[in-house]
C-alpha cells in the first residue's frame, strides 16, 4: 500500500527531478575527466543519483516501504564498508562486482515485468517485451561474467585463461538458442511463457561464465569495462520497458563511457577487442617467475649508488607502475624526488595509459601524494625526451617498459605502445626480483647494459634513496 506517495508518474514534477538528476549524472562523468575534479564530479553524480532514487521512490503506486527500507539499508552498510576497506589495488574487483549487481538488477526487474504481465492476463506489447528481453539477456551474461571477472582477480579462481574444447561453437549455439527462446516469447506476447523466460535467464548466464573464464587475468580490466558497458545498455533498455527516461539516460551514459574506455584500453595495448575476447592472453600472476628458471646477466645495485646515480643528473623522468601501487611507495617516491628538486634537478614523472591496473591508476595514486599535475607527462609527450634524459627511474612498472613490444614482432605484447625508457641515458628498475609482470613475459630491459636493478620494495628502496641524497 503506497504510504508516502507524492509524485505521479510521468507527471511534470518527476520530469523535471528526472532531468535535474541526469544533468547532474552529465556534468558529474564531466567534471570526473581530470584529476583536479574528479572527486567533485563523483559527488555531483552521486547527488543526481540521491535525487533519481528519491524520486522514484516517491512515485504514486510504489508500496512495501519494510522490504525498500530493509534493502537500501543492506545495500547502505555492504557499500560503505566495502567502499572504505577496499585498497586502490583492488578497485578493479570492486568496480566489477558492482558492475555485476547492476547487470543483475536489470535482469530481475525484466524478470519482475515479465511476471506483472503474465499475472494481467493482457498480451505485453512488443515495444515493451523487446526491452524486456534485452535487459534480461545482457543483464544476466553482464552479471555472471563480471562475477568471473572479479574472482580471476581476487585470486578465487585461476587467472589463466582457461580452454574450454568447442567453447566458440558452444556459445554460438548458446546464442542462437536464446534468439530463438526470444522470437518465440515475441510471438506468443499474449501468453509468454515464464518458464522459457527463465531458461532465457539460465543460458544467459552460462553464456557469461563461458565468455570470461578463457579471458586472462592481465585483460580482465578491459573485459570489465566492456561488461560495464553492457549493463549500461541493458539498463538502458530496462528504461525504455519501465517507461523511466533516468534510467534511460544514466543507462545510455555507462554504455557509452564503458564502449569508449574499452576501446581506448584496447588501443592502448595495440590490440582488438576481439583479440582481447578470444586470444586466452596473459594468465601469469602479477610478480610470477619467468618460468623457465634461468637467470640472464643484469647489473645490480643499492640504494647509495643509485642516490648517487639520480643527485648529479639534470633530469630524471620517473616511470610508475602496478608495484608502486602495491607498495603504496607514491609519498616516498614524492620525498624522493623532492630532495632530487632541492638539488636542482628537473624531475618528471611519465604515465602510460594502461600502467597498473585500471585507467587512470598512476595520476590518483601521485595526486593523493600531491604531486603536481604539470609534472604528470603523457607516453606520447615524454618519449621523444627520453634520449636527453639523464636517469629514468622505473619503480614498479614492468611490462609498459618492455622494449620488446617495439622491437620483437614475435613477442605477446608486440606493438604496444611503451614508455621508451631504453632510450635515456641511463635506467635504474626498481622491483623486488626479476620476475615478469601481469603479461607474464620477460623484460630486456633489465639486461641492457645501461640498466642498473635495484631489488627491493619500492617504498622502502624509495624512502632509502631519499636517505641517502640528503646525505650526499
Ligand atoms: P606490471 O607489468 O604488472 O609489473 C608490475 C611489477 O611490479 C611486477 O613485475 C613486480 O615485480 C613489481 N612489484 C610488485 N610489487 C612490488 C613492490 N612491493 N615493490 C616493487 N615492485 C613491485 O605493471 P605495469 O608496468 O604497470 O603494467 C600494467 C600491466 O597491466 C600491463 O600488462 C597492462 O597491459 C595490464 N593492464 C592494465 C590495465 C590498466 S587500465 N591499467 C588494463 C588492462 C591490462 P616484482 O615481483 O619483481 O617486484
Amino acid at each position: 500500500m503506497p504510504v508516502l506517495a507524492v509524485i505521479e508518474p510521468g507527471g511534470d514534477l518527476a520530469v523535471v527531478l528526472y532531468i535535474v538528476a541526469f544533468s547532474l549524472f552529465i556534468f558529474g562523468v564531466r567534471r570526473g575527466t581530470h584529476p583536479t575534479t574528479a572527486k567533485q564530479g563523483n559527488l555531483i553524480a552521486a547527488v543526481g543519483m540521491a535525487i533519481a532514487v528519491a524520486t522514484t521512490l516517491l512515485l504514486d503506486g510504489i508500496g512495501n516501504w519494510g522490504l525498500i527500507i530493509v534493502g537500501l539499508a543492506i545495500g547502505a552498510a555492504v557499500g560503505v564498508v566495502a567502499s572504505i576497506r577496499v585498497q586502490m589495488t583492488q578497485m578493479p574487483q570492486m568496480v566489477a562486482l558492482y558492475n555485476g549487481v547492476g547487470g543483475g538488477a536489470v535482469a530481475l526487474i525484466a524478470w519482475s515485468e515479465i511476471r506483472h504481465g503474465i499475472a494481467l492476463g493482457e498480451e505485453i506489447p512488443l515495444d515493451q517485451l523487446v526491452p524486456i528481453l534485452f535487459s534480461a539477456v545482457i543483464g544476466s551474461v553482464s552479471f555472471w561474467g563480471s562475477n568471473i571477472a572479479f574472482a580471476k582477480l581476487q585470486d578465487l579462481i585461476p587467472t589463466k585463461p582457461l580452454a574450454i574444447p568447442g567453447q566458440q561453437v558452444i556459445n554460438a549455439l548458446l546464442l542462437a538458442g536464446i534468439l530463438a527462446a526470444c522470437v518465440a516469447l515475441g510471438i506468443n506476447n499474449d501468453d509468454p511463457s515464464q518458464g522459457l523466460f527463465v531458461g532465457v535467464l539460465i543460458a544467459a548466464a552460462v553464456l557469461g561464465n563461458l565468455v570470461v573464464l578463457p579471458i586472462g587475468g592481465a585483460d580482465m580490466p578491459v573485459v570489465i569495462a566492456l561488461l560495464n558497458a553492457f549493463t549500461g545498455l541493458a539498463a538502458a533498455a530496462a528504461g525504455f520497458a519501465l517507461d523511466n527516461v533516468a534510467l534511460i539516460v544514466a543507462g545510455t551514459l555507462v554504455g557509452s563511457s564503458g564502449t569508449i574506455l574499452t576501446l581506448e584500453m584496447a588501443t592502448a595495448m595495440n590490440r582488438s577487442v576481439a583479440n582481447i575476447l578470444f586470444a586466452g592472453f596473459g594468465g601469469a600472476p602479477a610478480g610470477g617467475g619467468a618460468g623457465d628458471g634461468e637467470e640472464r646477466p643484469h647489473i645490480s645495485i643499492g640504494a647509495q649508488d643509485a642516490a648517487i646515480k639520480l643527485a648529479y643528473a639534470d633530469s630524471v623522468v620517473i616511470v610508475p607502475g602496478y608495484g608502486l601501487a602495491v607498495a603504496q611507495a607514491q609519498h616516498a617516491v614524492k620525498e624522493m624526488a623532492d630532495e632530487l628538486e632541492k638539488r636542482g634537478v628537473t624531475v618528471n614523472y611519465a604515465i602510460h595509459p594502461v600502467a597498473g591496473r585500471m585507467p587512470g591508476h598512476m595520476n590518483v595514486l601521485l595526486a593523493e601524494a600531491d604531486v603536481p599535475y604539470e609534472k604528470l607527462r603523457e607516453m606520447d609527450e615524454i618519449n621523444p625526451e627520453l634520449p636527453r634524459t639523464d636517469v629514468a627511474v622505473v619503480i614498479g612498472a614492468n611490462d609498459v617498459t618492455n622494449p620488446a613490444a617495439k622491437n620483437d614482432p614475435d613477442s605477446p605484447i608486440a606493438g604496444m605502445p611503451i614508455i621508451e625508457v631504453h632510450e635515456a641515458q641511463q635506467v635504474i628498475v626498481i622491483k623486488r626480483s626479476l620476475s615478469p609482470g601481469f603479461a607474464g613475459i620477460d623484460n630486456d630491459l633489465f639486461y641492457e647494459p645501461n640498466t642498473s636493478m635495484l631489488f627491493a620494495d619500492a617504498k622502502r628502496a624509495a624512502a632509502e634513496i631519499a636517505g641517502e641524497i640528503t646525505e650526499l
